[in-house]
């Protein structure tokens, strides 16, 4: 399709659908837990939907209903050892937090499992998660020594290890955690840089026997906990794209509600600061362990900036919105250490590149990051999204400011993380 272009400026107050990480925890951790668990303002997008369908696959009762006007979900959990063997394989679809921590969740259940995914997913890596696990004694088959799905998983009893993730990524530590809840003795962990803590802050607030030394995360086995209310604050992730058109649409002001701000998670919000961005963030209630607040963009000009080491784990999912922002600053933009990027849904260093490079702006890749050469003036371009709903809504924005509007192959792939995307855009665009 193509992309609306500008009409005017952007000026509204919106709010955006719930974190995808904190509702794919929540969904787990409530059918763990024993007896029923509400789930307010779950996010009902295809990501978070694999993860629901994998548990009722599994023998959990999960309902969903309308809390104080916000899509919830009712989860009747059965505690830490009663999910029952799916009957099928589990399809997880686009979504590698659901692959990734079912595979520690399952390794040490007492039934066989299958998980797979679509193209996308069946090429990412998962020895990641699989080396660990293994030392715990999970025994799991995967094609390339089980590096890819599908991952055949034979549920065994498992042991507590002692492991330091050689990337910092909260899939793999969550699917260790996951693993240790329900193995023999602790499960200590750490990692070069802090990625999103949200299953540490869930595990806390569940009351699970968990501890943090010093960065070293260590949780004991067979801590079971009752049923819990959970609230799901919006996405940083999707408020990233109206943050970044904020600040680049001339006479834009725009106010996004109820946002989850935890600092693990809020590298954009510096980077485009330091880009030069007009961004206030108005403090709320906390939503149980997670800080919450009002973020109100107002457009600015931006310069380039320089970015890598430990901001990167923090701003990991919106380095495709952030090479629009940098497209549109004065200046170079340059990104390192962000190798992760080329084994996300797509290889976002190359998709961005070569979408970019289409609107006219110039981009050097490297191994781990990229330059970019920001310009005024953009032409509109046909993008391939590879199936990447990141890649899809940043194309979307740049396609306001690109002469003509941009066209993307695929706008179905949205719906991965945020559905009603395109709608709520035009909410503001008019
Ligand atoms: C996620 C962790 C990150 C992130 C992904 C969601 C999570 O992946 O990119 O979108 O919910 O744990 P990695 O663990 O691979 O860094």
């Amino acid at each position: 399709m193509t992309t609306p272009v500008k009409k005017r400026p952007l000026r509204g107050t919106i709010t955006v659908p719930g974190d995808k990480s904190i509702t794919h925890r929540a969904v787990i951790f409530s059918a763990l837990g024993e007896g029923t668990s509400e789930v307010i303002g779950y996010l009902p997008s295809e990501d978070c939907e694999r993860t629901i369908t994998a548990f009722r696959e599994m023998g959990i009762a999960i309902s969903v209903e309308t809390v104080n006007g916000l899509p919830s979900l009712h989860v009747q959990g059965k505690g830490l050892w009663g999910l029952t063997e799916p009957t099928g394989v589990i399809d997880c679809g686009n979504s590698g937090t659901t692959l990734r921590l079912l595979t520690g969740l399952l390794a040490g259940k007492p039934f066989f499992s299958v998980l797979t995914g679509d193209a996308s997913l069946r090429k990412r890596p998962m020895r990641r998660v699989i080396d660990p696990l293994r030392s715990m004694g999970a025994e799991i088959f995967g094609r390339s020594g089980g590096n890819l799905a599908p991952l055949a998983i034979s549920g065994k009893k498992l042991n507590g290890i002692d492991y330091r993730l050689p990337i910092a990524s909260a899939q793999v530590k969550s699917a260790i955690l996951l693993a240790g809840l329900t193995a023999s003795g602790v499960t200590t962990l750490s990692e070069p840089s802090r990625s999103r803590d949200h299953t540490e802050r869930m595990l806390r607030s569940l009351g699970v026997r968990f501890e943090e030394n010093n960065g070293r995360l260590s949780i004991v086995g067979g801590s079971s906990y009752p049923g819990k209310r959970i609230e799901v604050p919006g996405d940083l992730s999707s408020a990233a794209f109206f943050l970044v058109a904020g600040a680049i649409i001339e006479g834009s002001e725009i106010t996004i509600r109820k946002i989850g701000v935890n600092p693990t998670r809020t590298g954009l919000l510096e980077v485009l600061k330091e880009m030069g961005a007009e961004i206030t963030v108005t403090p709320l209630e906390p939503m149980g362990d997670e800080p919450v607040a009002d973020l109100t963009v107002r457009s600015t000009s931006l310069h380039g900036a320089v970015i890598g080491g430990d901001l990167i784990p923090r701003t990991i999912d919106e380095f495709p919105i952030l090479c629009v922002a940098a497209a549109a600053a004065e200046g170079e933009t340059v990104i390192r250490d962000a190798q992760e990027l080329r084994v996300k849904e797509s290889d976002r260093i190359a998709a961005m590149a070569q979408a970019l490079r289409g609107m006219g702006i110039t981009v050097e890749e490297f191994p781990d990051g990229m330059r970019i050469e920001g310009k005024k003036k953009w032409k509109g371009t046909f993008c391939e999204t590879h199936g990447d709903h990141r890649i899809a809504m940043s194309m979307a924005i740049a396609g306001l400011v690109a002469e003509g509007g941009n066209e993307i192959d695929d706008v179905a792939c949205i719906d991965t993380s945020f559905p009603g995307f395109l709608g709520l855009l035009s909410t503001l665009n008019g």
